[in-house]
This record gives C-alpha cells, sequence and structure tokens, in this order.
C-alpha cells in the first residue's frame, strides 16, 4: 500500500490548530449560531422562550446543555422549508432524505453553506490521503441524496478530476475505474463490495487496480470489512461520516495515516454526546448518541439536533480536533432478542471472520410462536458453495454468535450471488414479525 500521509502545510490551519483556539473560535461561533436560530425560526424561539433560555445566557460551551434538543421529526412536522433561517430565495440548493415511509425531510443551503461544504469535503478528502490532481470515481448515488453531489463538490474544490459515476451499472464502474485510472473512489462499502465481486467475474486481479484510497461512509461498517477491502485491492479504506440534516458528508473523517477514529471538524459543528435515555451530557470517552450543533449553517442551523447514532468522543491525534469512534449503530437500529441487545454490525464482524463465507448478509427478525427470532443469510463464497462447506459455515457462525453476543439464531447460508446487492445503502434488516 502506498504511504500517503499529507504533508502538513497543505493543512487549514485550524486542523492543527491548539485547543484553546478551537474552543474560542466554536464559542464564538455558538453564540451566532443560537442568535440565528432565535431570530429566524419560529420553532427554535418558542422552544428556548417556553424553557426559559436565551442565547445570551450562553456564556460557556458546556452551557448549551440549557438548550433544547432537535429531532427529525421536528424536520417532517415543518415540512417542507419551515425551519430554515433564511428567505426560501436565499437556499440555493435542496436535498432530502430517501425516508421509505411518511414525509421526506428536506434540508436547505445558502451559496454560503454550499461553499462551506466543498471546503470541508476537500478536508476529509486530503485527510483521506486525496490530493489535487488525483481522478476520483464518485459511487456514491447523485440526486437528493447529498453523498453524490457533496463528494462531486469537495473533489472538485480541492482540484481533483471528478468521475461523477453515481451508483448502479456496475460493470461501468469496473471499466471507468480501470480505463480512467481513478487514484481514489467515493463509495458505501456495501456497493464496494459488489464492484470487489465484478474485478473477480472479469478474471481481474483488484491489486493490479490503479486505486489507492477510498471514503467510505453512508452506512454503519467494520474494521474487518476495512481489512478485506484493503487486502483484496491494495489499497486504504478510511472512513467517512456526515448526515444530511447536518451537512451531508464531511462532518468528520479518517485520516489515511492513522486509521484511528474519524476526525471532526469541529470549527464547523459542535458535538455532544448524551445518555438516550436521560439526555445528560456524557464526558468524553463514555458511548453514547451523538449530538449535533451546527455552528456556521444559515440556511439551516440545528440546535442539538439527536443524529441517534451511537458513538464516544476521543482526543485529536493526527488533528487537534477530537475524534468520534466508528458508529457502531444507530439506537433506532439496536435490536433486542429475547432481551440481549445487538447490532446488526456485531453479526457483520462474525460474518467476515468464518472462513467460506462472503461479507453479503442480511439479518430477519421473525415471530415463532410467541417469540422474536432471527434469522442470518449469508452468502457462501464460490469456491464453499458445496454443502459440506456450507453447513460446516453455518454451523461456526451459529456458534460464534452465541458465545459472543449470547443468542441462538438459525443461519440460511445461501448460495453466490442469492443475497440482495445494494447499489447504495445496503439493508441489513429485515423485519418480518407481525405490526402492533
Ligand atoms: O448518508 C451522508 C453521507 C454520504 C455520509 C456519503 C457519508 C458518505 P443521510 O442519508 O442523511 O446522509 O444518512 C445519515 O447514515 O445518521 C448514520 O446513521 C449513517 N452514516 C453515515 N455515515 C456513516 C458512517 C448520509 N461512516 C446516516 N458510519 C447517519 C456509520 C454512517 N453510519
Amino acid at each position: 500500500m502506498k504511504d500517503l500521509s499529507m504533508d502538513r502545510d497543505g493543512l487549514d490551519p485550524i486542523e492543527l490548530a491548539s485547543r484553546d483556539e478551537i474552543e474560542a473560535l466554536q464559542l464564538d461561533r455558538l453564540k451566532w449560531s443560537l442568535r440565528h436560530a432565535y431570530d429566524n425560526v419560529p420553532m427554535y424561539r418558542d422552544r428556548f422562550d417556553a424553557r426559559g433560555v436565551h442565547p445570551d445566557d450562553l456564556k460557556t460551551l458546556a452551557d448549551l446543555a440549557l438548550f433544547p434538543f432537535t429531532v427529525k421529526n421536528d424536520l417532517r412536522d415543518h415540512y417542507p422549508f419551515g425551519l430554515f433561517a433564511v428567505p426560501r430565495e436565499r437556499i440555493v440548493r435542496l436535498h432530502a432524505s430517501s425516508g421509505t415511509t411518511g414525509k421526506p425531510t428536506v434540508v436547505g443551503y445558502t451559496q454560503r453553506d454550499i461553499d462551506n461544504w466543498a471546503d470541508l469535503m476537500a478536508r476529509s478528502l486530503r485527510a483521506g490521503g486525496v490530493r489535487a490532481g488525483d481522478v476520483v470515481h464518485v459511487a456514491y448515488g447523485y440526486g437528493l441524496f447529498t453523498g453524490g453531489l457533496g463528494a462531486h463538490y469537495g473533489a472538485e474544490r480541492l482540484g481533483a478530476t471528478v468521475v461523477p459515476v453515481s451508483g448502479g451499472m456496475t460493470e461501468r464502474q469496473v471499466t471507468l475505474i480501470e480505463d480512467f485510472r481513478a487514484s481514489a473512489i467515493m463509495v458505501t462499502p456495501s456497493y464496494m463490495l459488489n464492484i470487489l465481486e465484478e474485478y473477480h467475474r472479469r478474471g481481474l486481479d483488484p491489486k493490479d487496480s490503479p486505486l489507492q484510497t477510498g471514503l467510505f461512509g453512508a452506512e454503519p461498517w467494520t474494521d474487518a470489512m476495512r481489512a478485506e477491502i484493503e487486502a483484496a485491492f491494495d489499497m486504504h479504506a478510511v472512513d467517512l461520516y456526515g448526515l444530511s440534516e447536518i451537512l451531508g458528508p464531511g462532518v468528520a473523517n479518517e485520516c489515511v495515516e492513522t486509521k484511528d477514529g474519524l476526525h471532526l471538524w469541529e470549527d464547523h459543528f459542535y458535538p455532544e454526546i448524551i445518555d438516550p435515555e436521560t439526555g445528560e451530557v456524557l464526558p468524553d470517552g463514555a458511548v453514547g448518541e451523538l449530538v449535533f450543533t451546527t455552528l456556521t449553517k444559515e440556511g439551516l442551523p440545528m440546535i442539538r439536533y439527536r443524529t441517534r447514532d451511537l458513538t464516544r468522543l476521543m482526543p485529536g491525534t493526527a488533528r487537534s480536533m477530537r475524534r468520534m469512534a466508528r458508529i457502531t449503530g444507530r439506537s433506532d437500529d439496536m435490536i433486542i432478542l429475547r432481551g440481549v441487545n445487538l447490532f446488526p454490525s456485531q453479526i457483520e464482524e462474525l460474518v467476515v471472520a468464518t472462513g467460506g463465507l462472503t461479507n453479503h448478509y442480511q439479518i430477519e427478525l421473525y415471530r415463532a410462536g410467541h417469540m422474536d427470532a432471527m434469522r442470518v443469510h449469508v452468502e457462501c463464497r464460490p469456491d464453499s458453495a458445496d454443502e459440506l462447506s456450507r453447513a460446516a459455515a453455518a454451523r461456526m457462525l451459529h456458534k460464534r454468535i452465541k458465545d459472543v453476543i449470547g443468542v441462538s439464531t438459525e443461519i440460511e447460508v445461501r448460495g453466490p450471488g442469492e443475497v440482495a446487492r445494494s447499489q447504495g445503502k445496503a439493508q441489513r434488516l429485515l423485519d418480518n414479525r407481525p405490526r402492533g
């Protein structure tokens, strides 16, 4: 793997600033952002007033805990533009969640927001080892989803040659990576596995591909999957995090030189970790729900937005800004099976570690009598597709899940190509339990 560590001269000075400098900037910007929300968004004004707090009450960063939370339903309740803090005419771009049920959540950006977003995505790309002049293959979906266009503007801002492929048509993805000599790819980790499969299908050795690094995100993944992608392609794989309500991709990114969690771009977002049950702010290091307050967003300021993503904050390493650990899951993805709490990513780690199996898997919940039950659908490797190998892999995975997580599950080892593939975010959980 090529050493892609960044020459520190090329970084934004704030990435290496002292904690005091970063916190002073955060406090200034936080005062502005609370005031901006209070003055321009009726929901914030009403909520602050009801709680008896005013933007002037914020004297220190810790005072943010006085202010009320915002949740996804607030966006739905004010559909489509009710939380915008500027006249609609100043919004130059809209994106929306793909929400499968109910109204989508709509987000809007001013020109300055778009500029900041491009800067932060360019910063994320640099952290991932991408430089001006590189060919960047963008396979995140373009459209209302923030992945494609967010990645695109950042790569252009960095001075890369951008290939806006979007998701799907996997054969063409491989052709373009090879013919245009892409050195970087931006794609969901699950879709990267489909691209890997296509390399094998064509009899190409992925190690010979021009790819040197990739920024993978938009869905939970694991270090086990990182190891698999890095080994298969002889490339770096770093984690990219974001959410549309706060920005889109480019809220946090892992540095290629350390790969030790994602540096949060704290000059634009103030992170907190809270206890999801009580709402109490937890100290750095404790695992809880990630909450963001935007510090510079004009179009859609978000005050104490509850992401539902679970992680912990850690001190900076390659940059001064704090890191967050890989997201282990969303509080709404947590499966409670006969009293045991688990996340799909825990199953993924065990699937990847079991010989004879691929990384394509789905978890099905169903009702067996009066009890909830879980079935893991996973696909065998083409060279382990005979009945004996499949049965052995199923036994092994069953035992590992029982030993490590403590639940008994049914394992269904399917043949090559038989587990549904994703073109973007993978659907890992199928809930077939009766409703109500
Ligand atoms: O997924 C933005 C994005 C695009 C991020 C491309 C990275 C790359 P949403 O569709 O609003 O935005 O979904 C946001 O996806 O709250 C997490 O639950 C999950 N998510 C995003 N990145 C990661 C990651 C985009 N690196 C939701 N690891 C978030 C785990 C992630 N989960």
